[in-house]
């Protein structure tokens, strides 16, 4: 039997991160050239030989069982088996394989629950709606998260630009114009469940101070879904700006971040912030044109460790996927 693959990509929240957790919206795109791949490849031999997963960068080869209990790996065969109504696990090998780091606020879990959901259930014989991979991802991110608002998984299982509000359908968004943004790893990795946590506990003490800057997050995010999708890019790039300084009063930025953001904007980008969970993992900055190579010069020198161009397009279809 041919090997399966699937692919999904790695989820960039260009607005609204934190504050979605909270019930505010978010407005988030796919990485269409960074992605996670599932590989299932079946084992004849020996008979009834169970599954058992590689991913190098994790420092995974083991057999399914000796996953620790909440990895998402194991979570995310879990709740598709459970879906698909199937108790044994098939021989077969499971390959995972990324073409960005995990822990840097790309949404690398949700990537994981993604592929995995969807290439195990084509090797069960078993193909998946997108609600229904981003209801079983959803679950997925719960074990890994804690409290996840649900926008990574929802953006990486629909594989488009979307306007995300909890527990609520993810709309799709379309761009009125092209949108060139890089990214660019501080380098350090942090847990979003650490940053997400420290603040649900100052939340818990004094919810005043930190519910004014998620009014104020959610009000600058609903300006930038009009900006997108009316492809304002310059008043784009000031809402993005105002999303950075509300998450540096929340505690969230972090020196190599600030560095970052201030070389990007220095050498004329329209916006730059934080993205995901902060303290560190990556920023984002908006070009005003697809000339972003200047861009790339400065935040290197200023200590980005990688930068990623991040293309949105009016008309993707040239937009490479691999
Ligand atoms: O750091 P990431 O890629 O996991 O993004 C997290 C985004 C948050 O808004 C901070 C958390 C969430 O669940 O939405």
């Amino acid at each position: 039997m041919p090997a399966l693959t699937a692919k999904a990509p790695a989820k960039l929240i260009l607005l609204g991160e934190h504050a979605v957790v909270y019930g505010y919206p978010a407005l988030a795109v796919p990485v269409a050239s960074r992605w996670l791949r599932a590989t299932m490849q079946a084992r004849i031999k020996p008979a009834n030989s169970g599954l058992t997963v590689s991913a190098p960068q994790l420092d995974i080869e083991c057999p399914f069982e000796a996953l620790p209990e909440l990895h998402p790996i194991k979570a995310a065969v879990i709740v598709t088996l459970r879906h698909l109504g199937i108790q044994r696990l098939p021989s077969a090998n499971l390959n995972i394989q990324a073409n960005f780091p995990f822990s840097s606020g790309l949404g690398s879990s949700a990537s994981l629950a993604v592929a995995v959901i969807r290439v195990f259930s084509a090797f069960l014989g078993h193909s998946i709606t997108n609600p229904e991979l981003n209801t079983l991802a959803y679950q997925v991110e719960t074990s890994a998260h804690g409290t996840p608002s649900g926008v990574d998984n929802s953006v990486v299982s629909y594989n488009q630009p979307i306007w995300f509000i909890k527990g609520a359908q993810p709309t799709p968004l379309q761009p009125g114009a092209d949108f060139h943004f890089l990214i660019a790893d501080s380098g350090i990795k942090k847990s979003t469940a650490a940053s997400v946590g420290e603040l649900a506990r100052r939340h818990d003490e004094d919810s005043t101070f930190i519910d004014e800057c998620f009014k104020k997050i959610a009000g600058l995010t609903r300006l930038g879904r009009q900006a997108f999708q009316s492809g304002e890019i310059q008043r784009f790039g000031e809402l993005m700006n105002e999303n950075q300084e509300q998450l540096a009063k929340l505690g969230l930025s972090c020196p190599e971040l600030d560095r970052l953001n201030a070389a990007a904007l220095k050498s004329g980008a329209l916006g730059a912030k934080l993205t995901g969970g902060g303290l560190g993992g990556f920023m984002v900055a908006l070009s005003p044109t697809a000339e972003t190579v200047p861009f790339k010069k400065a935040l290197i020198e200023a200590g980005a460790q990688q930068v990623i161009d991040v293309p949105v397009l009016t008309n993707p279809e040239g937009d490479s996927h691999e």
